[in-house]
């Protein structure tokens, strides 16, 4: 479960202006469910994400985390309890696909051959033959394959939450969808609470449970496909329903 309680973000720019980039936020994702945070660009999104695993912290308010306070638990043992994608993957460009896979495992000083094993695990999870990608470098994959490889380093340490910052949004039309169908299955494997942001009102329905739309640092509604089309909590919410093109 992750609980935003009243969280508040405020940035200064440069020239010393106040940014509210997330405003009392109030938000409880249960425990193995896929969440979408959507909006337009600027609207808080990847803040909020960034406030869970303690990128950023909140100017007032608080998230808990299965239950815990971030702000009062070891940084470094809550992050290993959340994976982390990005949208340009994020991948080392110098280090193997076995070895971006394999790097938090390694961190945490598992035995060589454990580390093998778990590579190879992973990759099978999310669809690359392990002969044939181990060893390859990330400039040698498609820009699908590499997001793969760094959903498969998200899960390494098998943590009980995923943050997803717009994974999907650098692919070709034909790829995302793929990846879409892909990843869906792969969730009903490993069951995983899953906070997605995305612009894509297509992947919210694709991969959500629920969805909560932002506008301007505020959750202007949440819930289900059917009850966002049913009952829009207000105009915005009817003309960003509308407004996105949806199959
Ligand atoms: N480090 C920062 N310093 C100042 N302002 C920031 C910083 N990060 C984000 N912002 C501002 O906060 C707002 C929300 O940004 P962000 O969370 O990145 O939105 P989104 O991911 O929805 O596009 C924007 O107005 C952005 O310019
Ligand atoms: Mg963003």
């Amino acid at each position: 479960m992750i609980e935003f309680d009243h969280v508040t973000k405020r940035y200064s720019d440069q020239s010393g202006t106040d940014v509210v980039a997330v405003r009392e936020l109030a938000l409880t994702i249960g425990r193995g469910e896929t969440h979408a945070l959507i909006g337009t660009s600027g609207c808080g999104k990847t803040t909020t994400l960034r406030m869970v695993n303690r990128l950023e912290d909140p100017t007032s308010g608080a998230i808990r985390v299965g239950g815990d306070d971030i702000a009062a638990v070891d940084v470094f043992g809550l992050r290993r309890r959340i994976g982390y994608v990005i949208q340009t993957g994020g991948l080392f460009p110098h280090m193997t696909v076995a070895a971006n896979i394999g790097v938090l495992c390694e961190l945490e000083r598992y035995a060589p051959a454990d580390i093998r094993r778990r590579v190879s695990e992973l990759l099978g999870l999310v669809g690359l033959e392990p002969d044939r990608f181990a060893t390859r470098y990330p400039s040698e994959l498609s820009g699908g394959q590499r997001q793969r490889v760094g959903v498969a380093r998200a899960l390494a340490l098998d943590p009980d939450y995923i943050l997803m910052d717009e994974p999907f949004s650098a692919l070709d039309p034909i790829t995302r969808s793929e990846i879409h169908d892909e990843f869906e299955q792969l969730l009903k494997t490993v069951h995983k609470t899953v906070l997605l942001v995305t612009h894509d009102l297509h992947e919210a329905f694709k991969l959500a449970d629920r969805i909560s739309i932002m506008h301007r640092g505020s959750v202007v509604q949440t819930g289900t496909r059917e009850q966002l089309e049913r009952t829009p909590a207000n105009e915005f919410v009817t003309r960003f329903l509308a407004g996105n093109e949806v199959a």
